[in-house]
C-alpha cells in the first residue's frame, strides 16, 4: 500500500516512521482542493492520512485569538483535501478530535458514540467538529478520533511530558490514545478504506493521577506536583477555555475487526518504553 501523509507535524511523522517506505509525508501547504489534488496526482497513492492541522502554540488557547487560522487548517482544510480525494477516487482518513464532546453523553454509561453530535465549547474544538459534521457523510472518508496521545517518544505533544510538566494537575478522568495502537489502527484502517467515524481509544479511562503515579514509578520517583479541580484550571489563570474531559466508545472498531489493547494494559507498556528512553538520554 502507498500512502501519503499530508502534515509534516508530530503525529505525521510518528505514523510514517512505522511505515516506512509504505508512506510519503508531504510538507507542502495546501490551500485549495486543486493543490491538493495537485499533490495527489504527483504520488498516485493507494490512499490518504490527513495529519495536518493547527492545534495552536504553545497550546490550544492560541486558537482563540486566532479563529480564521484555525478555521483554515482544521475546517477547510480537510475539505479541499476531501474535494481532491473524491476528485482522484482515492480513500482518505482524516485525524478528528475526540475533544469535540465536553463532559458526559446523554447515555447511561456517560460514553460518547461516534454518531453522537458533538457540543465543543473551545475555538479548536469547534473548528474540529465543522470538519466532522461536513466529512462524516462522504463515501471513501473515513474519521480517526483521537483523545490526549500517549507516547514512548517523548515530545511536547506527548501526554506523559506535558503532565510531567505541569506543577498543578487537573484531577480528571478520560479516555486516551497510545500512539503504538493508533499507528497500527490507522494501517488498518487505510488498508480497508473504512468509511464514516471511528472512536480511536484504548477501552477503558484513566485519570491524569493514574498516568502520573505510573510515571513516578518507572520514570522519575522524585517527580511531584499538586492536583487541583477542573474549574481551578481557568480560575487560577492556567488555562482560557475550559479543558474537553470525556469518555469515548469505540464501537465502530470491532466492525472492521479492529481492537485496541485495553488502556492499562497500553500505558504500562508505553511507559516502560518511555522510561528507557529517558534512561538512554
Ligand atoms: N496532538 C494531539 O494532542 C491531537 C489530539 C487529537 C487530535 N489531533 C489531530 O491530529 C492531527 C495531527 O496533530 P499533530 O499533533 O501531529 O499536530 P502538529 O504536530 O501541529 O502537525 C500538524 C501539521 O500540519 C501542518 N499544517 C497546518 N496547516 C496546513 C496546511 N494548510 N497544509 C499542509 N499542512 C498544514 C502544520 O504545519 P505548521 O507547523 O507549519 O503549522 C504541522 O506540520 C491534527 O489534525 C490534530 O487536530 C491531535
Amino acid at each position: 500500500m502507498k500512502i501519503l501523509i499530508f502534515g509534516n507535524g508530530y503525529l505525521g511523522n510518528r505514523c510514517k516512521e512505522v511505515w516506512g517506505d509504505e508512506a510519503i509525508i508531504t510538507d507542502k501547504i495546501v490551500n485549495t482542493p486543486a493543490e491538493a489534488l495537485e499533490e495527489i496526482r504527483l504520488h498516485n497513492p493507494d490512499a490518504i492520512l490527513n495529519a495536518a492541522g493547527i492545534k495552536g502554540r504553545p497550546n490550544v488557547d492560541w486558537c482563540e485569538d486566532n479563529q480564521i487560522a484555525t478555521m483554515r487548517g482544521n475546517t477547510i482544510l480537510p475539505l479541499n483535501l476531501a474535494d481532491a480525494a473524491q476528485e482522484a477516487g482515492v480513500y482518505l482518513l482524516h485525524m478528528g478530535s475526540g475533544c469535540i464532546f465536553y463532559g458526559d453523553s446523554p447515555h447511561e454509561d456517560k460514553a460518547w458514540r461516534e454518531h453522537d453530535f458533538g457540543n465543543p465549547s473551545a475555538v479548536y474544538s469547534r473548528s474540529k467538529w465543522a470538519a466532522d459534521l461536513i466529512l462524516s457523510t462522504l463515501p471513501n472518508v473515513g474519521i480517526a478520533r483521537i483523545r490526549m496521545p500517549i507516547d514512548w517518544q517523548p515530545s511536547p505533544g506527548n501526554l506523559i511530558d506535558k503532565l510531567a510538566s505541569y506543577p498543578k494537575v487537573i484531577d480528571v478522568e478520560n479516555s486516551v490514545t497510545v500512539i503504538d495502537d493508533m499507528i497500527d489502527v490507522f494501517y488498518q484502517l487505510l488498508s480497508k478504506k473504512a468509511p464514516g467515524i471511528f472512536h480511536v481509544t484504548n477501552p477503558g479511562t484513566l485519570r491524569h493521577r493514574e498516568t502520573l503515579a505510573l510515571y513516578k514509578e518507572l520514570v522519575d520517583p522524585n517527580h511531584a506536583c499538586e492536583f487541583i479541580d477542573e474549574g481551578e484550571l481557568v480560575t487560577c489563570g492556567l488555562a482560557k477555555k475550559k479543558r474537553s474531559n470525556n469518555f469515548l466508545a469505540s464501537d465502530r472498531l470491532a466492525e472492521y475487526g479492529i481492537h485496541m489493547r485495553p488502556v492499562a494494559e497500553a500505558i504500562r507498556d508505553t511507559m516502560e518504553k518511555y522510561a528507557r528512553e529517558i534512561e538512554k538520554k
